[in-house]
């Protein structure tokens, strides 16, 4: 499939060249979790945080990406793989621009997540697992979804009637039920500073 194809990688101007202008390294911090765990909260305080310390950055959420770039996908296994292909992708093309990048997606197995590291760079990866119970997503139920996923009108829903592994070795876990919004960020933002730090 890459016949013919000249990438021309090396005619691009490095990544430490914008790094240095941004004045910080860029890294992909990588939220995995239920729906309703938190992720698009958490991720968006985050960012409105790095702003604030003069860190630039970008959040690529779940919903956003599946109504542009991914919207021919659904939520088969294969179908997630492939979403989380497409994002780990750009979220490469990201960082090659200095951008810190924040990735707010549910992300529900290893073998996805993995895909995820593996394309993004074990060094550029920071995991942050959203723990929060089933039970609670299921009583915030924001959007609705859960109720409808129990009436049986979604199908293949994380938690419900699709699989949800826990990482393994995550940077940071945090469960919302018991840890609140500015404590969590002020969790995350200390567990990355060192390394978003030029
Ligand atoms: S992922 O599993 O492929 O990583 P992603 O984060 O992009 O999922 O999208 C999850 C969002 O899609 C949820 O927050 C929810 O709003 C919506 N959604 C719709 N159908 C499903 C489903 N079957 N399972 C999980 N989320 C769903």
């Amino acid at each position: 499939m890459t016949e013919n194809i000249y990438p021309v990688f090396d005619r691009i101007y490095d990544r430490k060249v914008k790094e240095e202008i941004l004045r910080q390294s860029a890294k992909v911090i990588w939220f995995t979790g239920l729906s309703g765990s938190g992720k698009t909260t958490l991720a968006s305080n985050l960012e409105k945080d790095l702003f604030f310390h003069r860190f630039f950055c970008q959040v690529l959420d779940g919903d956003n990406i599946r109504t542009g770039i991914n919207n021919n996908l659904g939520f088969s296994e294969e179908d997630r793989l492939e979403n989380i292909r497409r994002i780990s992708e750009v979220s490469k093309l990201l960082i090659n621009t200095g951008m810190i990048t924040i990735c707010s997606f549910i992300s529900p197995t290893n073998e996805i997540r993995n895909l995820a590291r593996n394309i993004i760079g074990e060094e550029d990866f920071i995991e942050i697992f959203l723990n929060t119970p089933l039970a609670v997503c299921e009583d915030r139920d924001v959007k609705g979804l859960y109720k409808r996923a129990r009436a049986g009108e979604i199908k293949d829903f994380t938690g419900i009637s699709s699989p949800f592994e826990a990482p393994k070795n995550p940077d940071v876990e945090i469960d919302t039920s018991v840890t609140g919004i500015k404590e969590s960020v002020d969790i995350i933002f200390n567990a990355i500073i060192d390394r978003i730090t030029l």
